[in-house]
């Protein structure tokens, strides 16, 4: 009964919601063309957007509480990553187009050969079949043009598709997807406060740093940054476990980025507008704060890229030292966009790329796993028999095709072991996993011993040989 009447009140606020949508939008187009000069879009028509997003994700959880517990739980939670993690992509790609793109302006502008007074420089482009002739201003020009294109959304909805996935993917399933009771043994609730605290924590820290003097002195700022930067990483390796740690350090990283549109940038490129429309004279030192803090984002870029994808490769985050490998793959990737930022300039230091490319490779050699002493020769013959039992005992809870884990319902990534020909199929990808890296069992949660990773290991080095002659059951026998 109360659930029936909770599930009304809920479709009531829903259609509410729905009927102020419908609404807003009458008033919006009676209205048309009202938005405010050098403002793209109409403030009403955003407004409306932002409601009908919020309608979007309160049905979604309303339609979450409905097939909780049943067969199509896992199958919504499929459908929601892929909505979310693709609505990610595609404003995070918008987002770095253009950031990488308004860095290369800025580099590559013409500051000197045929310049009227008032520019900063200009630039020729040709691009899908035409040409492109732009031009920066010193300051503002005189006039502030109606339709006047700001880059703001982008970002914004990067980071809240972002925010949403790291839900999806790991507050959901706090308990086997953030927290690893062998690193840290804190409660779901409280690894998640942790999470987004640490956003906030890691912008007020970037952020008065930046206000500091400390912002003018190029190495040190650097230097500090470095430090600061390491000790979240270190934090996060310490606290979650080392596939969260790494989302939640480029998270961090992205939160920054975020904020640096949100708190500075837009309200600085905001004054501006206003200041000339009432044609005060501009503060040189806005855009100049609101240039740095768009540079600083540019760095980030590579590094966060990294994180986004790190998850494919657990030689990265399943090293003994995770905090190092990814404090060391963010100083490489950085200074492979340093390059890049400097060619366009026209200033590459040749040295600057073979550096960065040495040193990410220097990161590769020294994380390749050691060689076991003895190698194939220590062991004794391993049977498939002997193999499925391990696998029986420490995997199809969750890989197979009717997993009886309470949190995977279907199976992790699709990687099933039903019979044999699975298990020596996937035999490349277990050794990854369970032997070199040892990132699976997930935290392991099915106590799987290190013998046991050692019996998995002689066996793959012995051929990986499987069917009755090797001592294993025929398909169909797990
Ligand atoms: C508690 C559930 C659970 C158990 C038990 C478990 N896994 Fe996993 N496995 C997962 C999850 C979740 C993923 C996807 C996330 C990831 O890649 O870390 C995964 C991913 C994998 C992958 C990567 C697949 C890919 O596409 O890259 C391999 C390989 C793997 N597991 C092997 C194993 C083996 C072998 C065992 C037993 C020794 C095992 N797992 C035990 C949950 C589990």
């Amino acid at each position: 009964m109360i659930q029936l009447l909770t599930f009304g009140a809920a479709l009531l606020v829903f259609l509410l919601l729905l009927g102020v949508i419908y609404a807003l939008q009458r008033v919006a187009k009676t209205r048309a063309g009202g938005g405010k000069v050098g403002e793209n879009g109409l403030t009403l028509q955003g407004f409306s957007y932002a409601l009908i997003l919020l309608a979007v994700a309160y049905a979604l959880a309303m339609l979450y509480v409905f097939v909780r517990g049943t067969v199509w739980e896992g199958h919504l939670m499929e459908w929601m990553n892929i909505v979310v993690r693709l609505m990610h992509i595609t404003f995070g790609i918008a987002w770095i187009g253009a950031s990488f793109y308004f860095v290369f302006l800025e580099n590559a502008l013409n500051r000197t050969h045929n310049v009227r007074d008032e520019l900063a420089g200009n630039l020729w482009a040709v691009h899908g079949g035409g040409f492109y002739y732009l031009e920066k201003y010193k300051l503002a020009p005189k006039e502030i043009p109606r339709d006047l294109h700001w880059f703001k959304y982008e970002a914004y909805f990067t980071w809240l598709s972002g925010f949403s996935l790291l839900f999806v993917v790991y507050y959901f399933n706090a308990s086997s997807m953030l927290i690893d009771p062998k690193i840290l043994d804190v409660s779901p609730l409280a690894g998640v406060a942790i999470g987004i605290g640490s956003f906030v924590a890691g912008w007020l820290i970037y952020d008065g740093l930046c206000k500091t003097p400390l912002v003018t002195k190029g190495w040190w700022f650097i230097g500090v940054g470095g430090l600061l930067v390491t000790a979240f990483a270190f934090f996060y390796c310490h606290v979650f476990s080392a596939r969260a740690a790494y989302i939640h350090f480029g998270a961090m990283l992205g939160t920054i980025m975020v904020a640096n549109v949100f708190f500075i940038i837009i309200p600085a490129q905001k004054e501006m507008v206003k200041a000339a429309t009432e044609g005060r004279p501009l503060d040189p030192q806005l855009g100049k704060n609101a240039g740095l803090r768009s540079l600083h984002n540019n760095y980030f870029t590579l590094p966060v890229l990294f994180v986004m994808v790190s998850n494919h490769f657990p030689s990265t985050f399943g090293n003994a030292y995770p905090w190092l490998v990814l404090v060391a793959i963010s100083v490489g990737t950085a200074g492979v966009k340093h390059w890049l930022n400097l060619r366009e300039k026209h200033q590459a230091t040749v040295l600057v790329l073979p550096a960065s490319a040495l040193f990410l490779l220097a990161v590769a050699f020294t994380t390749a796993p050691r060689k076991e002493a003895g190698g194939a020769a220590a062991c004794q013959p391993v049977s498939m028999a002997q193999v499925q039992s391990i696998v029986q005992a420490r995997c199809v809870r969750c890989h197979s095709s009717n997993p009886t884990d309470e949190v995977f319902k279907s199976a992790p990534n699709g990687v099933k072991y039903d019979s044999p020909e699975d298990i020596i199929r996937l035999k490349d990808k277990i050794m990854q996993r369970v032997v070199i890296t040892k990132t699976m069992p997930q935290n392991n949660k099915t106590n799987m011993t290190q013998e046991e990773r050692d019996l998995i290991r002689c066996w793959i080095e012995q051929g990986a040989l499987g069917g009755p002659a090797a001592g294993g059951v025929a398909p169909g026998g797990l």
